[in-house]
């Protein structure tokens, strides 16, 4: 499994200056989502978005208070855990937030070295470090709490495993196997903090995890006519990890990430983004199987994209009335471009979406489409009666 990781091209090698290699990091290993019936969000993300069933623990392999669907896309593994009694740190979790990211794992070659260096350099535990093991060897798992709201970072070392998932887990075969949407891996994964609290989450990203601040954006960058966002993004040292931080920005009108907070009930993860090499084929493929993505943004973006990128447009490979189609969103820079599109959230809450990428070069995070982005965020804030 871990060689399988290691080959991952994450597009993006360059060692940050500034950044500390006290903890070196593979990878994302997996993120693990808290939901109110994982059998159901499985099934939703087996259809919808193509994941494949990978691994299970429940009742049938001696769990007693959870249970847990393993999924995998290429190099993602998402897991879904749900809570068997109401008397459980899972279903307080669900009772308050919804369903939402609860661990972001990150492979690592030593567990024990990831927590000792975070711990020590302020992190809260969330747990020590574990040694489990079964027939296949074993991992070290270890956990600390993160920058915002309940969100955890666990540390995998798996160099001594080579079963499906974890120990405890078993594989999860499934008569039901819808074909991939071509999702490769995890690009970044943003969280919003509430008002105020972004510099301290960044700096606990400095301080903590060693990290560092490569791009930021005020709230003259991020804007619409009526809301308004900071951002800044953190990444690791080799730059395969990346974390934006969202805090909300004084505007006429409420701005999404206020609206993220209140039916969040908190800071957490607001989007997870996934990369693909074929965004067009990718995004047709997730419409047909009803994923709603924000509405396209309207013609006058389009007929814009001439001007607003014309030293870029020689570079582009696709139509772009084939990208209008879909609503996908073109956005380039001085290294290359980028396509992105954005779902609608995935639950009821209007919490937690996702983001679909292909990157040809760039490395940003398409700040040309923030406000075509925004004014169609806000647009289902109006239907919602949340703007
Ligand atoms: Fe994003």
């Amino acid at each position: 499994m871990s060689q399988e990781l290691k080959s991952v091209e994450y597009g993006l090698e360059k060692i940050f200056e500034g950044a500390q290699d006290f903890l070196p990091l593979l990878g994302t290993d997996y993120v693990e989502l808290y939901v109110g019936n994982a059998k159901q969000a499985a099934h939703f993300y087996k259809t919808a978005f193509g994941f494949q069933s990978l691994a299970y623990a429940g009742l049938e392999t001696g769990v007693k208070d959870r249970a847990s669907y393993v999924l995998k896309q290429d190099k993602i593994r998402l897991v879904l855990t749900t809570a068997l009694r109401s008397d459980s740190p899972i279903g307080e979790h669900v009772k308050k937030h919804g369903d939402g990211v609860k661990v972001i794992a990150l492979w690592v070659e030593d567990a024990r070295s990831a927590y000792a260096e975070t711990t020590k350099r302020g992190a809260k535990s969330f747990f020590e470090p574990i040694v489990e093991k079964d027939e296949n060897g074993e991992v070290v798992r270890s956990g600390i709490y993160g920058a915002y709201g309940e969100t955890v970072f666990v540390f995998t070392e798996r160099k001594n495993y080579n079963g499906v998932f974890l120990p405890g887990y078993v594989e999860w075969k499934s008569d039901y196997n819808p074909a991939p949407v071509g999702l490769k891996f995890i690009d970044h994964m943003v969280g919003n903090t509430d008002w105020n609290r972004m510099n301290e989450a960044v700096k606990w990203f400095e301080d903590v995890m060693g990290f560092v601040n490569f791009l930021s954006f005020d709230d003259k960058q991020i804007t619409t006519e009526y809301s308004a966002l900071m951002s800044k993004v953190m990444s690791n040292g080799n730059g395969r990890i990346k974390f934006p931080i969202n805090e909300p920005a004084e505007g006429k009108k409420r701005s999404q990430i206020e609206e993220y907070i209140d039916f969040y009930e908190g800071e957490g993860v607001q989007h997870i983004a996934v990369a693909t090499d074929d965004i067009i084929k990718t995004v047709a493929d997730m419409r047909s199987r009803g994923v709603e993505f924000l509405s396209t943004p309207p013609q006058a973006y389009y007929d814009a994209i001439p001007d607003r990128l014309k030293e870029h447009m020689s570079k582009f490979k696709e139509d772009i009335k084939e990208l209008q189609k879909l609503g996908i969103m073109i956005d380039a820079d001085e290294e290359g471009y980028l396509l992105q599109i954005f779902t609608k959230p995935v639950e009821d809450r209007p919490t937690v979406f996702f983001e679909i990428i292909q990157r040809m070069g760039a490395r940003g995070f398409g700040a040309g489409n923030f406000k075509a982005l925004f004014e169609s965020i806000e647009r289902e804030q109006e239907k919602r009666g949340t703007l």
